[in-house]
């Protein structure tokens, strides 16, 4: 961190003397004022809920400019990770700063691809929920259970289980996933198969059966690929926070992914692609296109307490640039499913269009997330609705490990204890 050469002053309309905080400055972004010494010396603490104006860390890995729309990973915008690299590439760069060269990209892929089994004890634990349980309760149960299948590898203050840690959650989670959906619908779990792609390895466990070879669709597999680059980091959102919050107490690195993957399970943070398509579904039933309007009408509709589903966001206040390549995929993936006029897709188009003409959006600056076109490409993919938060988990575990270390390295790092306003009873006595 850089201090700034400016300070800023506190000042007390009381009388008390006012405080000069140092300022730092990062390398792009907003500046940061360093309120650490505040209640030390005036007794009082800041108040920020939901953290609005409220930087939680020092961070290198992810940066977000709200109101150009702008991604970086390490620096590289998310359009060029997108197009030139792949999911293990972008899990390289967020784990460990840069690019991998050549030999380092062979060695991490294989790395990656040689883990992804999991105990065999590990789905007698799986059998162990009811069969409709909703595939985000049965992921937050195995990934916590993580640790105690891998016991040697939870000291979080071991840089060495840490990297264990790290890999095998990379390493697992779509083999825990694919056997969350295979639970779900009765079938056998199919096991990995180490020479495919990431993504591809991933789309076998998935829709493969042992009864006949599952050839895995470029188009699908590329998709699939990039919906995990899409999601796999993006800073201090809602779940990273938990990570971050959780991993702060010491605890093992498998107990605080599955406090990321809880935290992520809510609608307004990697619920809302279901939440979405469930929406849009919702439109589709009750008149479709044709109905777009008035559905549009409650959600200006402050009492009507819906909400439009992939849009908004806390950070972006412009484009979500995610939106953007995903609509790009939504396309590909429909044209290779000869799903062109899927109607859902058509409901989207119709949606955005609206919104982003509606001065209701344009005041407040909704605009379309990555959420919004991503139900649709996996729905089109064969994953079911209730999968798609799952599918964020598994790409957003890199993001999350990535946060995790870097708090641990990080010298500055303390447990995570917030302070409050206390607004209850002051003390009184039992009658
Ligand atoms: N539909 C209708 N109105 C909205 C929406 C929406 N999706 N999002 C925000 N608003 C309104 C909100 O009611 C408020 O209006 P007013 O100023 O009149 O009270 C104004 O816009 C500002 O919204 P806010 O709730 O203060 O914004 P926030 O930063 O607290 O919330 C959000 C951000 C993402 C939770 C919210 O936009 C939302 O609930 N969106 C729908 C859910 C969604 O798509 N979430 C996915 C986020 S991207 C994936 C991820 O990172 O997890």
């Amino acid at each position: 961190m850089k201090l700034a050469d400016n300070k800023a002053t506190l000042s007390f309309s009381n009388g008390s003397p006012s405080i000069e905080l140092p300022v730092y400055q990062g390398s792009i972004g907003p500046d940061v004022i360093d309120i650490r010494k505040l209640y030390g010396q005036s007794g009082m603490f800041t108040y920020d809920p939901g953290f609005l104006s409220t930087a939680s860390c020092q961070s290198a890995i992810t940066y977000i400019d709200g109101d150009k729309g702008e991604l970086l990973y390490r620096g590289y915008p998310i359009e060029q990770l997108a197009t030139k690299c792949d999911y293990l590439d972008t899990c390289y760069l967020l784990l460990k700063g840069e690019l991998p060269n050549a030999t380092e990209r062979d060695d991490f892929h294989k790395l990656v691809l040689k883990h992804t089994m999991v105990h065999e004890q590990m789905q007698f634990f799986l059998r162990g929920f009811r069969r409709d349980a909703h595939p985000m309760a049965v992921l937050t149960g195995l990934i916590g259970a993580l640790s105690a299948f891998y016991h040697d590898s939870t000291d979080i203050n071991n840089p060495q289980h840490r990297e264990i840690a790290a890999i095998r959650l990379i390493s697992k989670l779509p083999t825990l996933v694919a056997m969350a959906y295979k639970y779900g619908v009765g079938q056998p779990f199919m096991y990995p198969r180490n020479e495919l792609s990431y993504a591809g390895n991933f789309l076998h466990m998935m829709f493969g059966t042992p009864c006949e070879d599952y050839k895995v669709n470029p188009v699908l597999e590329k998709a699939l690929d990039r919906i995990f680059i899409l999601h796999a980091d993006h800073e201090q959102n809602a779940s990273t926070s938990t990570v971050r919050l959780c991993g702060s107490s010491g605890t093992n690195p498998f107990a605080a992914i599955a406090a990321g993957v809880a935290c992520l399970w809510g609608p307004a943070h990697g619920g809302a692609n279901e939440a979405c398509l469930n929406m849009l579904e919702d439109i589709q039933r009750n008149g479709g296109i044709a109905k777009v309007g008035e559905f549009m009408e409650q959600v200006k509709d402050k009492n009507s307490g819906v909400k439009l589903m992939g849009f908004g966001h806390r950070v972006y206040k412009n484009y979500d640039p995610r939106a953007k390549l995903m609509q790009e995929t939504c396309n590909e993936v429909l044209a290779e499913l000869g799903l062109e006029k899927d109607p859902l897709f058509a409901l989207a188009k119709q949606v955005e269009k609206i919104a982003l003409e509606d001065d209701y959006f344009v005041q407040r600056k909704l605009y379309p997330n990555v959420d919004f076109y991503s139900g649709i490409v996996q729905r089109a993919i064969g994953i079911p609705v209730s999968l798609f938060t799952g599918i964020f988990a598994l790409a957003r575990t890199v993001g999350w490990i990535a946060q995790l270390n870097e708090m641990l390295a990080d010298p500055e790092y303390k447990i995570g204890r917030p302070r409050q306003l206390f607004t209850g009873s002051p003390r009184r006595d039992v009658p």
